[in-house]
């Protein structure tokens, strides 16, 4: 849909921003990710919140999970399960930083799906999860 600027004046674009959901956040890495899923399947929806919880919490063949590290909660601080070295906060709205550098993502998702679930995360899975980190507050 293309903004009509004739009728979409300054407040009432922010009114409608404002009434979103809350797991509506904006990123254009996750938009990359949404961009790639429905190139990969035209039935693509959205990316669910839920799924990248469960995908968080769920551990892989070398009984680790994104938890193990990151912690029960994206917004904590994580500790890294076989070196102790202190991990920052996942969730940006702990760690702003967090989701800003796509080549920085990309490399972590492939180097954690890998340790975790012993393959490479799907685009979904990305985007699942992402929605996930991206809805903590
Ligand atoms: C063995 C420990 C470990 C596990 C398990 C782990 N991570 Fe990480 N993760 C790290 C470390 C270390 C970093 C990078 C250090 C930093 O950025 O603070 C990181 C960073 C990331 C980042 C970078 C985000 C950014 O913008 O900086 C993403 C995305 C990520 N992890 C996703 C995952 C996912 C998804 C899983 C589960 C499938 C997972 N991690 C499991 C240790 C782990």
């Amino acid at each position: 849909m293309k903004p009509n600027f004739r009728i979409c004046t300054l407040l009432a674009c922010l009114a409608t921003a404002a009434a979103l959901p809350l797991s509506a956040v904006a990123n254009p890495i996750l938009d990359g990710y949404r961009a790639a899923a429905k190139q990969d399947n035209a039935a693509f929806k959205d990316f669910s919140a839920a799924a990248g919880q469960k995908l968080y919490t769920t551990a892989g063949p070398n009984q680790l999970s994104c938890s193990s590290c990151h912690t029960d909660s994206p917004k904590n601080p994580g500790k890294h399960a076989k070196t102790n070295k202190v991990i920052e906060p996942l969730a940006p709205s702990a760690n702003p930083k967090r989701f800003t550098d796509a080549a920085q993502v990309e490399k972590w998702f492939k180097r954690n799906c890998n340790d975790a679930l012993a393959r490479a995360c799907t685009t979904q899975e990305k985007g699942d999860f992402m929605t996930y980190v991206l809805s903590v507050k």
